[in-house]
């Protein structure tokens, strides 16, 4: 079963309902994503672990991790969330989390991915599905897509297209294994 982790609109966690992959559970750092509202119309258990109600980082990523796996989950996707996640979560799930990132890492990581790639000027950037770590955005490549900057009018919304394409392929992917 499949946990997924937002801190946005949560498109990408539409692309997974949308695929009918197994969610079992929806987690946010931020109580107002609308990601959640996704997840509450497709009738799929949601909770906000925001990271004021507790004493540090490592109790609010041991609790995440215990409401995961009392749901069963055993593959995580990050879709979209925008904390770095803490050995206490990482290493309940061991070659068992992925995040999707809007470039071709290792290029351009951290949140400002495809402005970043329009002010260093490359003709093209893409997508990356990757493991998580500890680093920002530094795991191993499991799938990437190039995407070309031109038409630049549209780049995000090609951008977009692509990650909500791949993501649940490769998620289809590791659910079989
Ligand atoms: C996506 O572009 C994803 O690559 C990045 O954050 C964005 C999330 O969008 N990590 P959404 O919440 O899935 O709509």
């Amino acid at each position: 079963m499949i946990g997924v982790l937002v801190s946005g609109t949560g498109t990408n966690l539409q692309a997974l309902i949308d695929a009918r992959l197994p969610i079992a559970a929806v987690a946010s750092n931020r109580s107002d994503a609308a990601a959640l509202e996704r997840a509450d119309a497709a009738g799929i258990p949601n909770r906000t672990f925001a990271l004021e109600s507790y004493a540090d980082r490592e109790a609010r990523d041991r609790e995440l991790a215990e409401w995961f796996q009392l749901r069963g989950v055993d593959l995580v996707v990050l879709a979209g969330y925008m904390h770095l996640l803490t050995p206490a979560f990482l290493d309940r799930f061991p070659d068992r989390i992925v995040n999707v990132h809007p470039s071709l890492l290792p290029e351009f990581p951290g949140a400002r991915a495809i402005d970043d790639a329009l002010a260093a000027g490359v003709e093209t950037t893409g997508v990356t599905v990757h493991y998580v770590d500890e680093g920002l955005d530094t795991g191993a490549v499991i799938r990437q897509e190039p995407v070309s900057v031109e038409p630049r009018e549209t780049l995000v919304e090609r951008i977009h297209a692509a990650e909500h394409r791949i993501l649940p392929e490769v998620v289809t992917e590791l659910c079989a294994h």
